[in-house]
Order: C-alpha cells, then sequence, then structure tokens
C-alpha cells in the first residue's frame, strides 16, 4: 500500500497540487515541512528581538509606530507559521521546547546586535528583502497551509522592506553623522543577509528533496543570486557601497559576481557561537514565563465557554 502511496503522492507533486493536512504523505516530507515551518516561525518570533530594542529609542513618533507596526506583524508571521506546523501533528508545546533547548534553530541573522537606528534600516530593507525573495517563492510550495501563509505573509514583507528602505535613504542623504551611521549598518548586515538562503546547493543537506518535493521551488544560490542583483541597484540609488570589493556586474549573464561568504562565521552563527545567541534564547524563556499566567487564563476562559458557563 505504502508504495503506490508514494507513487500517487510524487504525481500529485508533479502535477503541481498541493497537499492537505488530511492527504497521505511520506513520513520524510513531514518531517521536513515540520523541520524548515517550525525554524520559519521560530525566526519570526525570534526576530522581534533585535529590531524591538530600538523601539523606545526611534528618533520620531513615526518612526516609533511604523516599528512598532514591523514587529507586531512579526508575531503575526510566527502564528500563521506555528499554526501550518500544527497541522502536521507536532503541539506548540514541543516546538516551543526545541526552540528554547537548542534543538531548534532560527535564522542566524537574528544573533548580531543592532548597534544603531540604522540599524533598523538595513534590517527592514536587507532583511525583510532577503525574506521576500525567499518567501515570494515559498508561496508556491507544496505544502497547502504553509503555502496560503506565505501568500499573506508577503503582503506585510513589502511594507516591511519598504520602511526599512526609507529610514536607509533619509539617513544616506542626511548629514555625514547618518550618511556614515547608514554605511556602517550596511557594511555589518550585508554578508549576514546573504547568509539567510542557506549553504550553496551543492553543500545544502537538504534540497534536493526540497525540490523534489517542491517544497522549495528556486534552489538557496538561485534566490542568493536574485537578491544581490535587486539590492546592489537599490544601494547605488542611495549612494550607499555595496562591503565586497569582488562585487561585478557580467553583462553577459547579466548578473552580479560577488565574493565568497565567510562559512566559518556562517557555521559558528548557526552552532550558537554569535554574538546574541544566548541573549536571544534566554530573553525567549524568560517572556515565555512571564506570559504562562496570559495562556493559563486564555484557556480557562475558553474551556468556561465552551461549557456554556460564564455567560450568567
Ligand atoms: N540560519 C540558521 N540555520 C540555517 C540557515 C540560516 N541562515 N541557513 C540554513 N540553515 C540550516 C538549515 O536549517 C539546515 O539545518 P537543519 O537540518 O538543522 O534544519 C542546515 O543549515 C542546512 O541548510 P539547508 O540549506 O540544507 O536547509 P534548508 O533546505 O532548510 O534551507 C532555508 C534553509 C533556505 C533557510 C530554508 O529552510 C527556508 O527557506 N526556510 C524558510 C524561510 C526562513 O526560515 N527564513 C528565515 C528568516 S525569516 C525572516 O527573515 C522573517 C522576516 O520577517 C524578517
Amino acid at each position: 500500500m505504502s508504495a503506490d502511496n508514494e507513487i500517487i503522492f510524487q504525481e500529485k507533486i508533479d502535477a503541481g497540487l498541493k497537499i492537505e493536512p488530511k492527504d497521505w504523505m511520506p513520513d520524510k516530507y513531514r518531517k521536513h515541512l515540520i523541520r524548515q515551518i517550525s525554524q520559519h516561525a521560530h525566526s519570526e518570533i525570534i526576530g522581534m528581538q533585535p529590531e524591538g530594542n530600538w523601539i523606545t529609542r526611534a528618533p520620531t513618533l513615526r518612526a516609533k509606530m511604523v516599528l512598532i507596526a514591523k514587529v507586531q506583524d512579526e508575531a503575526g508571521h510566527g502564528l500563521y507559521l506555528y499554526s501550518a506546523t500544527e497541522t502536521l501533528g507536532i503541539t506548540r508545546n514541543e516546538l516551543i521546547q526545541q526552540l528554547q533547548t537548542g534543538k531548534a534553530k532560527y535564522s542566524s541573522i537574528f544573533n548580531y546586535p543592532t548597534l544603531s537606528w540604522a540599524d533598523m534600516g538595513a534590517i527592514g530593507w536587507l532583511v525583510d528583502g532577503a525574506a521576500i525573495v525567499n518567501q515570494q517563492s515559498l508561496r508556491r510550495t507544496s505544502y497547502g497551509p504553509y503555502s496560503r501563509a506565505m501568500v499573506r505573509i508577503c503582503k506585510e514583507e513589502s511594507f516591511h522592506q519598504r520602511q526599512g528602505y526609507e529610514i536607509m535613504s533619509k539617513m544616506s542623504n542626511g548629514t555625514p553623522e547618518q550618511q556614515e551611521m547608514a554605511q556602517d549598518a550596511l557594511n555589518r548586515w550585508w554578508w549576514p543577509s546573504l547568509m539567510m538562503f542557506g549553504p550553496h546547493d551543492s553543500e545544502s543537506a537538504h534540497t534536493s528533496n526540497a525540490m523534489k518535493w517542491k517544497i522549495k521551488r528556486e534552489t538557496n544560490d538561485d534566490l542568493r543570486q536574485l537578491f544581490v542583483d535587486r539590492t546592489v541597484k537599490q544601494a547605488d540609488l542611495i549612494g550607499l557601497e555595496i562591503p565586497d570589493p569582488k562585487l561585478k556586474w557580467n553583462p553577459e549573464t547579466k548578473h552580479y559576481i560577488f565574493g565568497e561568504i565567510d562559512w566559518d562565521e556562517f557555521w559558528e552563527v548557526v552552532n550558537g557561537n554569535g554574538f546574541c545567541n544566548k541573549e536571544r534564547i534566554n530573553n525567549h524563556i524568560n517572556s515565555h514565563e512571564e506570559g504562562q499566567w496570559v495562556r493559563e487564563a486564555a484557556l480557562a476562559y475558553s474551556e468556561k465557554t465552551q461549557n456554556g458557563v460564564g455567560n450568567e
């Protein structure tokens, strides 16, 4: 029976059909999705910390409101993605445990410190810009709930990227100090943003299955190239210089050639030795514990209303 199921499953994938929670799916496909979607959700939630750090320091009321709206969006993205993961038969508690014990990863980019207001611009412009390239591709992923979550998330990401680029544009056209701050932020966030797309395809443990099952529709390197080609032009427009001496336009391929990523740094940060790894997880553990009473109250209320009690 299982061999027939596998054939029918792959035929559905090859035909571009969506796989839904109640459909038969190979265990490996399910596990691959739980790993990727939950780590995507963890990234959204941990990603709230570096930017949250600047809400009280925003230079204007408008900037504060925009940043609060963005950080709040990220919480919602995490919620959609945790909900999509739960459709695969794993509980929220298990997912949180995996994050807090280091069993699950989140994007390495969020382990870098945010040192100036320009970092809010660089994160919106580069990190959300990279996320948009990746997530636009994931709108066509084969798993239904993930694909639908991506459609919704992509709508909000474009606001995130634009607000970041607006900050960088204002600062790079501001005082010499602001220009310097914007260039410094670009220098610190450029290479970690390229790392968001993962290892080279030849080094990727999961890309071959991900492409076979149409979980990924483009490879890590293809998406990274798309991001570089798009972003270099945006930097030129606002007079900022990409920190890569090897960056060069190739008129034949119509793509930028760029330098090699520091993969030692990448794996150091992925394996827990980045600037902020410990702080990010400790903050998550603390706020999760502080929020225990909210979860208990919400559960108690929902049980009461379900039993029809509490409306007297
Ligand atoms: N940070 C941390 N770990 C990374 C990583 C990164 N930047 N890139 C790759 N890895 C990990 C993978 O998780 C995998 O480890 P695992 O087996 O323990 O899960 C290992 O390195 C090998 O990488 P692969 O390329 O083989 O793994 P994938 O096929 O899963 O590809 C990915 C990695 C491209 C990140 C893919 O998982 C993906 O597209 N995920 C969904 C998008 C996502 O998670 N984005 C993170 C940022 S979210 C964000 O930016 C929010 C925005 O609003 C700011």
